[in-house]
């Protein structure tokens, strides 16, 4: 359904997208999943066809996005980092607005208006100004308003960053929807726990360049499992913490000297934590911290590149190292 040969995005000495080869079959859901900066919006600009690449081809539903982009407009959906809708209207206006746009006939813009409201929880809300409207609200009436012209493809730019945790659980399951009836979906986001729980394969990009493809399971398998990570009240006593989990662990244990925390995959979660405290209260270590978590995006980035997630500056040229995220 949408196919990319080699598309590069350069921004003076930046390359935003470098080289990038991806092939989504219908009713697919891929997630593109990649760190600030890596380029994931500037390649869903391409292939909405609101930026033209420095070389590189895509197709999207058979049109080629330089020779036909109208054909590729009338297939895609698109919403947008930002939402772009219009605080002075009321959130059924934007919708309606839209589907003028699609050049529907009133009555069947007024109809898919009221559907893509009902659909998004939004029907309490309708009639209200979408300026008082809360940046969840907005989130939900701009996928609302992608979705007006009943589009075969979906491209979602980072879709629930900024959304509570129970929108976006409501978002999950209303895209699930969407894919049932199918959809084929492009959705980029930052989180791996996303991408895990929406998409069947995930393509993930640092820099510009793809630099792993796969399932979830296949991209966790490469950080090795679950993490028990120990948290030690004394950084004199990182080294023995770092002793005591290589004996439990099922891969290399990993000293974060910034964080002050160890970390070591594992085979069985409960189990593994279990004996990671008792080895380290039978030491007399004193803990801040212990506990047992799924991979990480940053992690899957320290297995796959040997370094975190880094974050180019504006200009380019320094990266700059980004916290860890649990
Ligand atoms: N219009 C532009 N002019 C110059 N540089 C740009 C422009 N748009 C993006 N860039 C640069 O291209 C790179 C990729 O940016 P992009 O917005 O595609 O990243 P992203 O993966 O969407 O990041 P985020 O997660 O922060 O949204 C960055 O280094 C960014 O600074
Ligand atoms: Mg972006």
């Amino acid at each position: 359904m949408i196919s990319i040969r080699g598309v590069t995005v350069d921004f003076g000495a930046v390359k935003a997208v470098d080289d990038v080869s991806l092939e989504i079959p219908r009713n697919e859901v891929r997630g593109l999943l990649g760190p600030n900066g890596a380029g994931k919006t500037t390649l869903v600009k391409v292939i909405a066809t609101l930026l033209r690449p420095n070389a590189g081809t895509a197709v999207v539903g058979g049109h080629d996005i330089a020779a036909d982009p109208n054909a590729v407009r009338s297939m895609i959906g698109l919403a947008g980092q930002y939402a772009a809708v219009d605080d002075l209207l009321t959130g059924r206006e934007n919708l309606e607005i839209v589907g003028a746009l699609y050049q529907l006939p009133k009555a069947e813009a007024k109809r898919r208006a009221d559907e893509a409201l009902e659909r998004l929880s939004l029907t309490d809300a309708a009639d209200r100004l979408v300026r008082t409207y809360s940046g969840g609200m907005r989130r939900r009436l701009d996928l609302g308003a992608s979705l007006v012209g009943r589009p075969e493809v979906l491209i979602l730019d980072e879709p629930t960053t900024g959304l509570d945790p129970r929108t976006r659980l409501d978002l999950w399951a209303f895209l699930r929807d969407l894919v049932s009836e199918g959809a084929t979906v492009l959705l980029t986001t930052q989180y791996l726990e996303e991408a895990d729980e929406l998409a069947d394969q995930i393509t993930v990009i640092d820099h510009g360049r793809i630099i792993a493809d796969g399932t979830a399971d296949e991209l966790k398998g490469r950080v090795g499992g679950d993490l028990v990570t120990a948290t030690p009240k004394r950084r004199a006593d990182l080294d023995r913490v770092r002793d005591l989990l290589a004996t439990i662990g099922t891969g290399t244990v990993r000293v974060d000297e910034t964080e002050l925390h160890v970390s070591v995959p594992v085979d069985q979660r409960v189990e593994a934590l279990v004996k990671a405290a008792q080895a380290i209260d039978q030491a007399g270590i004193e803990l801040l911290d212990l506990g047992v978590q799924r991979p990480s995006l940053d992690d899957v980035f320290l297995a796959i590149t040997g370094h975190a997630a880094e974050e180019l500056t504006p200009n380019g040229d320094k990266p700059r190292k980004r916290r860890a995220r649990r």
